[in-house]
């Protein structure tokens, strides 16, 4: 059994084999995909997929420990990156210190990711000097979606140098990897080629180094809306909306349970397990 990667061996995938990322918020998912994906985050999306939030703006430090917890118990091989919150590190280096300690304390999370760029690095590096790996965010950050006006491509035309600037900034900061999100595709290849640090796409690139989806969009559960970069590997919601519409009929037809999910009321023979 291979060990989990930590930031360094993570950051030492720049431009090699593509790195495999998934979001995970509950054991049971994260069990089935520790041996394929290089490292799961906690995505503060926990608060849209699972907790039916319009934004991410609402989730807490609260929701990201229980969430980060559960998800510890179901990976072995593939290392725990944890979101930090709105509102939990952009007061400061110190403010984005103690919740981050706190978050890796508390779940066990090899390295935390914020949102942001040129205006993050301070405190990014802050957090770096003092034993934090830090995952960067850049392009689309939810986050900012009343600043940002809306979930649409970020660093189209004149507004790609800013996008550069920010993957140059968190990389010089000393982030080890970097998620772009929703960037167009030349840009998205164009920084992966100049900036030293891996690379993580979501609506970016193939030529990123890693990609990342949000597990519940590509598996089909979460269809409130369906990004345009959504792949969706699977219909679960559907199949599991069907399950449950037929355990409603055959209890409503007195079908379910049958014979073999009750019990008799003579105690059974010895060595039989009914
Ligand atoms: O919270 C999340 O799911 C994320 C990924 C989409 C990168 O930040
Ligand atoms: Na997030």
């Amino acid at each position: 059994r291979k060990k989990a990667p930590n930031a360094e061996d993570i950051r030492a995938r720049k431009g090699g084999e593509p790195l495999v990322s998934l979001t995970a918020y509950t054991t049971p998912m994260a069990r089935l995909m520790d041996a394929h994906c290089d490292f799961v985050l906690v995505g503060d999306s926990v608060g849209m997929v699972l907790h039916g939030l319009t934004s991410t703006l609402g989730v807490t430090m609260e929701m990201m420990i229980l969430h980060g917890q559960a998800v510890a118990r179901g990976l072995e091989k593939a290392m725990m990156v944890i979101d930090m919150p709105f509102a939990s590190y952009e007061e400061g280096p110190a403010q984005a210190f103690r919740n981050a300690a706190r978050l890796m304390a508390e779940t066990g999370a090899g390295a935390v990711k914020l949102e942001g760029g040129v205006e993050m690095a301070e405190t990014i590096r802050f957090l770096v000097r003092r034993g934090i790996p830090v995952m960067a965010h850049i392009g689309l950050t939810p986050q900012s979606i009343n600043t940002l006006g809306g979930y649409k491509v970020q660093g189209r035309d004149d507004q790609a140098e800013a996008v550069l600037a920010d993957a140059r900034a968190v990389a010089e900061a000393g982030a080890f990897s970097v998620v772009l999100e929703k960037v167009p595709q030349g840009l998205a290849d164009r920084i992966t080629a100049e900036i030293p640090i891996p690379t993580i796409g979501i609506g970016a690139s193939a030529g990123c180094d890693g990609q990342i989806l949000v597990v519940d969009d590509m598996l089909g559960f979460f269809t409130a809306f369906k990004p345009k970069f959504v792949k969706r590997y699977a219909e679960l919601g559907p199949l599991a909306e069907a399950a449950i519409a037929e355990y409603a009929a055959e209890v409503r037809a007195r079908t379910f349970p049958a014979a073999e999910h009750v019990f008799a009321d003579q105690a059974p023979a010895k060595g039989s397990r009914k």
